[in-house]
């Protein structure tokens, strides 16, 4: 999958801008608060319909205008199609070639990227809410299933909170909890996949970046067991049976995927126990690495990979590796303050954009 081209209009402090990106290697390059960033972010919300560093979209229209929007024009398996979207203050309308999505998960993933951000370290912390939003996202992008399910799930879980508040007949939570376990089902079934798929490759990766075996492992853990997936069903069932008598004392759902967590090692230990802080950036870039392969795999398409503000944290030996490891064939955009910092990784020479106070050339 190819960016061909991105047009933006009135996002953050890009008034106007058209440019042709190339299919390898695009750097975005001028000193810091000029817009390199504003940039990636509207090439992320056209893949995700969200912005990955605000909850508010008005944040992303300019100062004093009335709308922004955002045009990519993509090229997936010799098909082209164009991503428009555009933010208002009363929300975002969405476009596909011209003709208007109804929903945002029709046009989710129509646009495949990945994105490295420096904020993504967060997911390293102690609380686990970054890590079942990497789950929810990157397989969300694969799967409409995945994303109805979180969906209903979601409802249902409100709608059970509100019940338990209200004093109400055990027979509805029933009723509930099983809309719930059919969901939960689904989900789990596909956080096993993503995480087994994690498991399995995400030390080979660290070490084609590393040159050192750190025996990296990843592990779903979730209120359920998880060791016969043939049994789910019946396991969920007989957790909400375990739990509901405290839910219905402490008034709030305790537990459920809502929870999950994924559990990182390095040779055994908890990564935030062990890892520096310059390992975890590696163990998070090979993270990345992984699921453009797991794009690849599910969807027969090469995802577009987004670096931000990566290179200037990393080591020359690092940078050198990681464009040796980056696969020729996917399209990569990387900011940069600093063009020296590019120059004896790259075997090809990039298409540079210089940014400068909201203007990209
Ligand atoms: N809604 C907005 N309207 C106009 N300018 C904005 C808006 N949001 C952010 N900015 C400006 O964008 C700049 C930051 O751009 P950013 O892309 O994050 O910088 P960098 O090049 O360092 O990545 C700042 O100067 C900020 O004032
Ligand atoms: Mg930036």
């Amino acid at each position: 999958m190819i960016l061909k081209k991105l047009k933006l209009r009135n996002f953050r402090n890009i008034e106007h801008c058209e440019i042709q990106l190339d299919p390898g290697i695009n750097v975005f390059l001028g000193n810091n608060g000029q817009g390199k960033t504003n940039c990636i972010e509207s090439v992320m919300f056209s893949s995700t319909t969200r912005s990955f560093r605000v909850l508010n979209d008005n944040a992303m229209i300019k100062y004093d205008c009335p709308f922004a929007s955002i045009e990519c024009t993509v090229e997936d398996e010799g098909k082209k199609f164009v991503l428009s979207s555009v933010i208002h203050s009363k929300g975002k309308s969405l476009f596909i070639s011209s003709k208007q999505v109804p929903k945002a998960s029709e046009f989710v993933g129509k646009l495949n990227a990945i994105l490295f951000s420096p904020n993504d370290l967060e997911m390293f912390n102690i609380s686990p809410k970054e890590r079942r939003k990497l789950m929810d996202i990157e397989i969300g992008k694969i799967s409409v299933k995945y994303n109805a399910a979180l969906l209903k799930y979601q409802k249902c879980l409100k709608e059970r909170n509100h019940a338990l508040k209200m004093d109400c007949d055990v027979l509805l939570l029933k009723s509930l909890e099983s809309q719930m376990i059919e969901a939960q089902v689904q989900i789990l079934e596909s956080r096993m996949i993503f995480v087994e798929f994690l498991n399995r490759y995400l030390s080979s990766k660290m070490k084609q970046l590393c040159d050192e075996e750190l025996h990296l492992g990843v592990k779903l853990k979730s209120w359920v067991d998880l060791s016969d997936k043939s049994k789910l069903k019946e396991k969920l069932t007989e957790r909400y049976e375990e739990t509901r008598e405290r839910d219905l004392l402490l008034r709030v759902t305790g537990n459920g995927v809502h929870r999950d967590d994924i559990e990182f090692t390095m040779k055994g230990i908890p990564l935030n126990e062990i890892a520096s802080q310059g390992q975890k950036r590696m163990v998070l870039l090979s993270i990345k690495l992984c699921m453009i392969d797991f794009v690849k795999l599910a969807k027969k398409t090469c995802p577009v990979l987004i670096l931000d503000d990566v290179l200037s944290e990393l080591d020359q030996n690092n940078r050198v590796r990681l464009f040796k490891v980056l696969d020729k064939s996917v399209q990569t955009l990387i900011t940069t303050t600093d063009l020296d910092e590019l120059k004896e990784s790259l075997v090809k020479s990039p298409k540079i954009f210089r940014v400068d106070n909201g203007m990209i050339i």
